[in-house]
C-alpha cells in the first residue's frame, strides 16, 4: 500500500516575539546571576564577623575556635582576639585528656603563674582543687557516691560519720582491733589467698577503718614532730580516708617494716595487680602534688575492680578519677 503523506502545520514566530523571549531570558539571568553574587558578598562579609572566621584567622584550627566559642562567653573571646596573636597556650589546654571546660579560667590562671608545670600536671591540679592550696577550700564528701566517696584535703567527712556494714578482720591475716567493709575484707582475703599460694607471703592489715577521734590523736602525733612532716604523712581528723573504712595499710608478715615492705616482691605484685581485687595504690610516687601526700607503698584503698582497672590502666589517682569522671 501506497504511504500517506501527513501534512502538518508548521507554526513560526514573528520576529518580534522572538527578539523580545531572547532579550527577556537574557535580563532574567542576568538578574539571578546579580542575585548570587549580591548575597555571596553579604554572606562573606557576614562571616567575616564571625568569631569563627577572626579566631581562625589568627590561627586557632577549626576544632579549636568550635570548643573555644562553646565553652567561653563572648567577652572572654574578645579578649582572646584582642591578645592579635595565636596562643598555644589555650591550644594547649583544651586539647588535654581530662580538660574539663568549666575549669578553663582555673588552668589558664594556673599555667601562667607556673609555667614550668606541665599541661598535664596543670589540669590534675586544677580538676582536684590543688590550686587553691592544700585545705584551703572544702567540700562535704558525698557518702551517696558508696565505695567511690572522696576523702581528701578538700573532701571530709562528718566527724560522726561511721559505716553501718565495718567488720572485724579476721587475725589470721590482722593485727588486733583491725575494721573495715565488708566487701573490702572479702576481696583482701581473696588477694592475700592468692599472694599466700603464689608467692608465698603472708599480707597483713596493719592499720584500716579509723574513727575521726582515732586520726585526730595519729595526726597529732605527727604534729608534736612538725606541721609540716603531719600533713605530710597524715591526714588532719575528718579528712582522712581511713574514716571511710574503704582505706588498708598493707604490710607483710614476711617484711613488716616500710622500708623491707617497699623494696620486697609483694609490694611490686600489689602496686600491679591489686586492682584485680579492687584495690589501688592511692598515694602513688610522683603524684605527690596532686594527692598532697608522700608517697604510701602501704596505703591501699578498695573502689571495686572496674574503677580500679581503668584507674591503674589511665595511670592517675583516684583524687583525679572522681573529679574527672564523677563530679564533672
Ligand atoms: N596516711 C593517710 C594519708 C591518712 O592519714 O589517712
Ligand atoms: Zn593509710
Amino acid at each position: 500500500m501506497k504511504p500517506t503523506k501527513k501534512h502538518r502545520k508548521r507554526y513560526r514566530l514573528k520576529p518580534s516575539v522572538f527578539r523580545f523571549l531572547v532579550y527577556a531570558t537574557f535580563i532574567i539571568g542576568l538578574s539571578i546571576y546579580a542575585y548570587i553574587g549580591i548575597s555571596n558578598a553579604i554572606k562573606e562579609i557576614k562571616y567575616h564577623e564571625t568569631y569563627e572566621y577572626k579566631l581562625t584567622s589568627l590561627g586557632y584550627s577549626m576544632a579549636d575556635t568550635q570548643k573555644l566559642i562553646s565553652i567561653l562567653k563572648p567577652e572572654r573571646i574578645e579578649e582572646i582576639l584582642n591578645e592579635e596573636q595565636y596562643n598555644e597556650m589555650y591550644h594547649n589546654i583544651i586539647n588535654q585528656k581530662y580538660f574539663i571546660d568549666h575549669n578553663f579560667e582555673d588552668y589558664v590562671t594556673y599555667k601562667i603563674s607556673h609555667s614550668d608545670d606541665s599541661y598535664e600536671d596543670t589540669i590534675a591540679i586544677v580538676n582536684v582543687h590543688a590550686n587553691n592550696g592544700w585545705y584551703n577550700v572544702e567540700y562535704e564528701s558525698n557518702i551517696d557516691d558508696g565505695y567511690l566517696v572522696l576523702v581528701n584535703k578538700f573532701y571530709h567527712l562528718n566527724k560522726d560519720y561511721k559505716r553501718i556494714d565495718l567488720e572485724n578482720a579476721n587475725l589470721a591475716y590482722a593485727y588486733a582491733d583491725n575494721k573495715a567493709a565488708t566487701i573490702v575484707l572479702e576481696n583482701f582475703e581473696q588477694m592475700r589467698d592468692y599472694v599466700y599460694n603464689n608467692l608465698n607471703v603472708k599480707l597483713m592489715i596493719n592499720s584500716s577503718y579509723r574513727s575521726y577521734e582515732d586520726q585526730e590523736s595519729i595526726y597529732n602525733d605527727y604534729k608534736n614532730v612538725s606541721l609540716k612532716y603531719a600533713d605530710q604523712y597524715a591526714a588532719r581528723p575528718g579528712y582522712s580516708e581511713h574514716q571511710t573504712g574503704l582505706s588498708l595499710d598493707i604490710t607483710s608478715w614476711e617484711h613488716p617494716g616500710q622500708k623491707a615492705f617497699t623494696e620486697s616482691e609483694e609490694y611490686k605484685w600489689l602496686k600491679d595487680n591489686a586492682h584485680k581485687y579492687g584495690f589501688i595504690l592511692r598515694y602513688p610516687e610522683g603524684k605527690e602534688n596532686i594527692t598532697g601526700y608522700s608517697t604510701e607503698s602501704w596505703h591501699f584503698r578498695y573502689v571495686g575492680k572496674e574503677v580500679a582497672t581503668q584507674i591503674y590502666n589511665e595511670g592517675i589517682t583516684f583524687d583525679e578519677y572522681y573529679a574527672y569522671y564523677i563530679a564533672k
